[in-house]
């Protein structure tokens, strides 16, 4: 029910560009502000021979093909993207001009166009799309790359500029990290500040406002709804990216684009926490805010990107806490190896201090918590056990959240039985001194005697000899 409505809704909107919708893939740019097909032999031009020498072709989009190409007279590489249609002149000189507008590190430069080319600068590297589908790309790079892009997207909005394609397709991530979001072909400027920039196209006079990539596209581009379309048309591509970041998959994916146009007017996508409930929670939160299906609840740009950082912030904390916590462990075992309890301490609050920093980083980690109080606890044992009692009961309060109950009562009996052991085992030592020194003491007597006898016998001998001699 909720779906023909939908189709209802979307038909009206896309009008005569629906007969292209059908025949597109959902996963193709679909630009019905400008007819497809180069079916009326307008000319075409393409770079001026003496300039370019065009190379392989390095990439294929919706609406045009990139080459590699050398810019002769300065004997550089770069990237020449011309277009498939001879209709798209109006939007090519409009992609050129913007590009040429929004000078940023994050926006591919552009350095030449014709009316169906444009040469930029030459990234050598993949797509974000390619990087994910060839799993190239971890999370956290991703989300680096992202943090990037919103910086580029920031920009652009202060100059009034909004992208509307934004997908991993049009990022492109060279060899040596830096981050370029690309294809600026269906830019457009929005109302206010229209005035700094003449050449810019802007919304109110593009003819179809239905533009973009159907498995990507905001509610309020499918149901072409010219008023709500804006800065925050882009936070929701921003959010359907990181969607695709973490589930492997576009949010829109019928196969026809048709249908995924209709399954966008209704923002009918599987949610992530379903598809990914293992994803940290503060990235699920910023898809979900960022792909509201009303603009006006979606965060800034800026907002995005500071929850992204947080994110990043946080989890480069935890993968510190859990070095730590390695580390820590091979203290709590070395202190267990060593014999000499000065020893022994010293690995035992080692192993304390790395715990305490890893939980300044990691909170939450539940994991960490737990290793402090077995160490605080093997520590308070090993000082019971070395007759240390002061020491074990100091360590004992330190230990939080404080051990309570039948468990306190079994370390208080065990530090007592240790100590009682301890005691057990000096009042034995001192009964084997006191054997010790008993037997010493007749040792030494018996020696004297044997002594005495010897003197005896050979005074005895003397005598015996002085009475026969006399
Ligand atoms: N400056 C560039 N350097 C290297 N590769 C590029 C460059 N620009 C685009 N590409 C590659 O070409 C593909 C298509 O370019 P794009 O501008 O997105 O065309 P379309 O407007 O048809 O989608 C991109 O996805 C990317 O992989
Ligand atoms: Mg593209």
């Amino acid at each position: 029910m909720m779906m023909e409505a939908g189709e209802a809704a979307v038909h009206a909107a896309w009008g005569d560009s629906l007969e292209l919708l059908r025949a597109a893939r959902a996963e193709t740019s679909v630009r019905p502000d400008e007819r497809m097909a180069g079916d009326d032999g307008a000319l075409r031009s393409s770079p001026p021979p003496e300039r370019y020498r065009l190379g392989p072709v390095i990439g294929v989009g919706g609406t045009a093909t990139v080459y590699a190409a050398e810019q002769l007279a300065l004997q550089r590489q770069v990237a020449i993207k011309v277009s498939s249609s001879a209709h798209r002149r109006e939007a090519f000189r409009a992609e050129a001009v913007t590009i040429a507008e929004l000078e940023h590190p994050n926006i591919v430069p552009v350095y030449d166009a014709g009316a169906d080319w444009l040469v930029m600068k030459r990234i050598r590297g993949r797509n974000l799309e390619q990087l994910l589908s060839e799993g190239a790309i971890g999370l956290v790079e991703a989300v680096e790359a992202l943090v990037k892009v919103c910086d580029a997207v920031a920009y652009a909005h202060s100059r009034g500029i909004i992208h509307r394609d934004i997908k991993p397709d049009n990022i492109l991530i060279g060899d040596y990290g830096e981050v370029l979001l690309t294809d600026w072909g269906l830019a457009v400027a929005i109302e206010e500040g229209v005035e700094s920039r003449p050449r810019t196209q802007r919304l109110g006079e593009v003819t179809a406002v239905t533009a973009g990539t159907p498995s990507y596209m905001a509610p309020e581009v499918a149901l072409g709804d010219r008023t709500r379309i804006g800065r925050a048309t882009d936070v929701f591509l921003i959010g359907a990216t990181l969607y695709r970041c973490l589930a492997g998959r576009p949010p829109f994916t019928a196969a026809s684009a048709l249908d995924a146009v209709v399954q966008a007017a209704w923002n009918q996508h599987t949610p992530l926490s379903a598809l990914r409930p293992d994803a940290p929670p503060l990235l699920l939160a910023v898809v979900e805010r960022a792909m509201a299906t009303d603009p006006v609840e979606r965060p800034r740009v800026i907002d995005v990107q500071d929850r992204l950082k947080r994110w990043l912030h946080q989890s480069r904390g935890e993968a510190e806490a859990r070095r730590l916590l390695a580390f820590a462990d091979e203290a709590m075992a070395s202190a267990q190896r060593t014999e000499r309890p000065e020893d022994t301490y010293a690995r035992y609050g080692e192993a304390l201090s790395l715990l305490e920093r890893a939980s300044v980083l990691a909170p939450d980690d539940p994991r960490i918590a737990q290793r402090s109080r077995e160490c605080l606890q093997r520590f308070m044992l090993a000082a019971a056990a070395a007759g240390e009692t002061g020491l074990a009961r100091l360590l004992r309060r330190g230990v939080r959240p404080p051990v309570v109950g039948p468990e306190d009562e079994r370390i208080v009996a065990q530090i007592a039985e240790l100590q009682r052991e301890r005691i057990h085992l000096l009042d034995r030592l001192e009964t084997m001194q006191r054997r010790l020194d008993d037997e010493r003491t007749r040792l030494a007597a018996l020696r004297r005697l044997r002594w005495l006898a010897v003197i005896g016998a050979a005074v005895g001998g003397l005598l015996v000899g002085w009475w026969l001699a006399g």
